[in-house]
């Protein structure tokens, strides 16, 4: 039996860090209500030369050489975004391009905040298919393109960055029980106003801002999150307790600590880059397993759950041994 085995893993930031003390210069905020409400200190935005699919070259990149290979070894691409270069070509297409790969699938997946897992699910099942050996799978965001900066109460949440992974199909007898064991995503389009762009190609014809209820996403989100790692566990076979550390999307610590109060797991176990980093939607969960794990804290052997929620909504949880 083949399983994805998680074989690198890889960042990049936009230059410039703006601290909440400087966002309050131009917003109508301060570092106390944002810090007491979300735990964010700081974000990093990207200037005009820093895109997304640059942003996303540059980590995809980073995994490769944690990985140990190259473009050459490589023969699908996965991007998940909600901000791509453009509308069209996919971004995943340029990423392949910046990378020097040729001719093998690259394709975007939008499912807002949990693209990622979105994107890692579709590529492990073409891994475990046979149609890929090697895929590069990639989280990256630059939101502040559609943030309303007149609005505090989204503006403050949001930062821009990217995140890979290199997954490898591996027979489970050599693989010594690494890689992605279990796997569930969901999405319900009945609350798609809770939290949406207002703009796009077929409806005004401009990109368009976000725009957030952000009292009922936060209710939704510990809700759907709490049901989903129980039914990724269930799969598995696995109690919470089994869990070595949870990388959940990154969108405010008080949706990290009320899910994890409602699975009974120590806030000790969750990766939190949130502080660091803000909201930076599909970029979060590879963002921050690739900071716990060149940190230190997250081992070879260790049992792992990623999980998400975003806009439509969306969501999903993923299980691996790394
Ligand atoms: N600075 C200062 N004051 C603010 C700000 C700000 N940036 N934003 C709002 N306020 C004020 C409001 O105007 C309001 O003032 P009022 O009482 O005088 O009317 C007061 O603060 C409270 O506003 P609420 O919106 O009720 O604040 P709440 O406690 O709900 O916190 C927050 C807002 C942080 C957005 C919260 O609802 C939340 O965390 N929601 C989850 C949303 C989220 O994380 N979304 C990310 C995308 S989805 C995902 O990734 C899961």
């Amino acid at each position: 039996m083949i399983r994805s085995v998680l074989i690198g893993t890889g960042s990049a930031l936009p230059r410039a860090c703006v601290s909440n003390e400087e966002l309050a210069e131009r917003v109508d905020t301060s570092d106390e209500w944002i810090r007491e409400r979300t735990g964010i200190t700081q974000r990093y935005i990207a200037a005009e030369d820093e895109t997304t699919g640059s942003l996303a070259a540059g980590a995809a990149q980073a995994a490769l050489d944690d990985a140990g290979v190259t473009i050459a070894d490589i023969d699908l691409i996965v991007l998940a975004t909600a901000t791509p270069d453009n509308t069209f070509p996919a971004t995943a297409t340029q990423v392949q391009k910046r990378l020097g790969g040729k001719s093998f699938p690259a394709f975007d997946v939008a499912a807002v905040c949990s693209g990622f897992l979105y994107a890692l699910t579709t590529a492990d099942a073409m891994v475990r298919s046979g149609m890929a050996k090697r895929a590069i799978v990639i989280g990256a965001e630059t939101f502040s393109r559609i943030l309303d900066w007149e609005d505090r109460t989204t503006c403050v949440l949001f930062g821009d960055g990217a995140g890979a992974f290199v997954i490898e199909a591996q027979d489970v007898a050599e693989a010594d029980g690494a890689g992605i064991i279990a796997s569930r995503l969901h999405a319900d389009g009945e609350h798609g106003e809770m939290l949406y762009v207002d703009g796009g190609p077929s409806t005004t014809g401009e990109v368009g801002k976000l725009r957030m209820k952000g009292r009922e996403v936060f209710r939704h989100a510990v809700a759907n999150l709490s049901s989903v790692l129980g039914e990724v566990l269930a799969e598995a076979g696995h109690e919470p307790g089994d869990i070595d550390w949870v990388v959940p999307h990154q969108a405010n610590f008080r949706i990290l600590d009320a899910t994890a109060r409602k699975l009974g797991l120590s806030m000790d176990k969750v990766v939190v880059t949130v502080d660091q980093h803000a909201n930076t939607s599909a970029a979060s969960v590879p963002l921050a397993y690739d900071v716990a794990k060149k940190d230190g804290r997250i081992k070879k052997g260790d049992l792992v759950m990623l999980e998400a929620m975003g806009g439509g909504f969306t969501w999903g949880a993923s299980l691996l041994r790394a």
